[in-house]
């Protein structure tokens, strides 16, 4: 066939002509020049951004990471086995965004905000960067509100306020996600919206977990977001931003969010893998450099906005795991300074029953104590100075009775304490609940209680608090503190500890060597009461060690 040039011309030109200058698009399309273990590189991007989106074929969607002089590092989400070298991959001028939105409540999603749940579409146009620049001092507030976990250790010593980061970090299996679970129930009806990210966890684990905020009724304001352990390195490095972004869309909202990211080792962990597979040069434990900005980026985002920008909230609960306790390793370091304190959880506690397993000498809350409630911060005054006391001294304890008697009352008040500081999984307490718990414990109420039947006294408490005096729980729990209150408290507390029966004399002796053993047994309440009742109680009144501390 007769080719003529000014055919080709002619076609080429009329092909032209209708074109208008402003409608034509012009995309950058490059080429994969190798791609393995979810991450490629690609040729002839050369005006990609750092976050951008790339389209690869077969749906993967691409994040432009490594800008080079000659090639672009990108990590893959999807079916990036499906890529082969030669691909085209086309820029799409977005940074990295994820959907938000009502829609996602009650859903377990993964990074890219696609359900995991099988529970159909996720019904939301709206999206959000997965990046965001966290907000400048002038657009924040200090931190006012308080943010109840419904723990009575955390709530009373290590109290957290809305807007403030709080690290919880401990060894494997001492409780952390239980304190993030326990936090998301308690504050179920209290209008914060809940993002729990899950990161390299098993996929199991997280079902389970929805099943239980579903069975307490917290699933329907909770987000979960999943990365599970078998999911490549770049959906794990995702799955935080994600959280963060879907808290976000609340948070500008001017609503209440928190976010739990569980766990931020493994986050690290994926971000490691990347990086190396990118060829970022190692440093410390072979960790990029710049691991620290990745998480200092992530948790300055948590915030209180002031109230031109709507007053909302988030605050974040990052959680990190140790080996061995080692706290001085590089990323738990690292996250230990970014937050505004952390909550430490001890094998060594979790072993010998003390739950939530806190080490209260090392946790601390910088920010939180504003946030707590008058009545709380009254009277959890000398909660931590009475329990550092009797660590210190628990070491003795063996010595018994040859101890001095001031000794022995720090231990004996020391080991109440502990008692009455431990909570049961998925039991939150109301923050009144609490005041009163507390204020009986530090007030010398559980003093002539034997230790094992403290649980059964606490628990007394609040049950007749809730029968008998709603309004006094209603007054604390709405922050009122005033003496008559205080006066009312006391007197509640010491009609029910009568009604409840004491086991040990002024000196901390037995009443009675034959009951002893059988008040020992908390579970027989209303036996052992009754047979309280047929001893003749020496003294009615119960004696107070430091009545006045609280008033002070
Ligand atoms: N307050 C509590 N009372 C009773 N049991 C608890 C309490 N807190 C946690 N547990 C139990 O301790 C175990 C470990 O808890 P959890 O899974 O929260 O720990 P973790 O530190 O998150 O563990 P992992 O390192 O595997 O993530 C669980 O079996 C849980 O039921
Ligand atoms: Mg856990």
């Amino acid at each position: 066939m007769q080719i003529n040039p000014d055919e080709i011309t002619s076609i080429l030109k009329s092909r032209i002509e209708g074109l208008d200058a402003g409608s034509a698009t012009l995309t950058e399309v490059g080429t994969v020049l190798s791609v393995a273990d979810g991450i490629c590189r690609v040729h002839g991007l050369e005006n990609a951004m750092s976050f951008e989106m790339l389209d690869l074929p077969h749906g993967v969607v691409g994040l432009a990471l490594n800008l080079e002089s000659d090639n672009v590092g990108a990590v893959l989400f999807g079916e990036w086995q499906k890529i082969v070298e030669g691909d085209t991959v086309k820029r799409t001028g977005r940074l990295l965004e994820i959907p938000v939105g009502e829609a996602l409540l009650g859903r377990i999603v993964d990074p890219l905000g696609r359900p995991l749940d099988g529970g159909g579409d996720v019904l939301t146009s709206e999206t959000r960067p997965a990046e965001f620049k966290a907000p400048g001092v002038v657009q924040r507030q200090p931190v006012k509100e308080p943010m109840q976990t419904g723990l009575k250790a955390i709530d009373s010593m290590i109290p957290i306020g809305r807007g403030q980061r709080e690290l919880i970090i401990g060894d494997r299996q001492t409780g952390k996600t239980a304190i993030a679970i326990d936090t998301i129930i308690n504050n179920r009806n209290t209008g914060l919206v809940s993002v729990y990210v899950a990161i390299g966890q098993r996929m199991s684990t997280v079902v389970a977990l929805a099943e239980t905020l579903r069975e307490n009724d917290a699933i329907d304001n909770t987000i979960i977001v999943a990365a599970a352990a078998d999911e490549a390195a770049p959906i794990k490095f995702m799955a935080p931003y994600a959280g963060c972004a879907m808290a976000e869309y609340f948070l500008y909202s001017g609503r209440h969010a928190l976010c739990v990211y569980d766990d931020l080792t493994k986050h690290a962990y994926a971000y490691r893998q990347m990086s190396l597979l990118l060829r970022r040069p190692p440093g410390r434990e072979a960790y990029p450099g710049d691991v620290f900005y990745l998480h200092s980026r992530l948790l300055e985002r948590a915030v209180k906005l002031n109230d031109e920008l709507g007053g909302g909230s988030m605050t974040a609960l990052p959680v990190i795991e140790t080996q061995a306790g080692d706290v001085s390793a590089y990323i738990p370091t690292n996250v230990i300074s970014i937050t505004d304190g952390q909550i430490f959880l001890e094998p060594k506690l979790f072993n010998s029953g003390v739950r939530p397993a806190i080490n209260v000498g090392i946790s601390v809350s910088r920010v939180g104590g504003n946030a707590q409630i008058g009545p709380m911060k009254r009277v959890a005054g000398r909660l931590k100075l009475e329990l550092s006391q009797y660590r210190d001294l628990e070491a003795f304890a063996q010595f018994g009775s040859d101890l001095d008697a001031d000794t022995q009352r720090t231990l004996a008040r020391g080991e109440r304490l502990v008692k009455a500081l431990n909570q049961g999984e998925r039991q939150p307490l109301p923050v009144a609940d609490q005041v009163i718990q507390v204020y009986a414990a530090t007030n010398g109420f559980v003093d002539r209680i034997t230790v094992e039947r403290v649980p059964a006294f606490l628990a007394d408490l609040v049950s007749a608090a809730h029968a008998r005096h709603q309004d006094l729980r209603e007054k604390i729990g709405a922050g009122e503190w005033s003496d008559e209150t205080q006066a009312a408290l006391r007197a509640a507390v010491s009609e029910i500890a009568d009604d409840f029966g004491y086991d040990l004399d002024e000196e901390g002796q037995p009443l009675d060597d034959d009951a002893a053993p059988a008040l020992a047994n908390g579970a027989a309440r209303s036996a052992s009461q009754n047979g309280v009742a047929a001893q003749p109680e020496p003294e009615p009144e119960p004696e107070p060690d430091r009545p006045e501390e609280v008033a002070a």
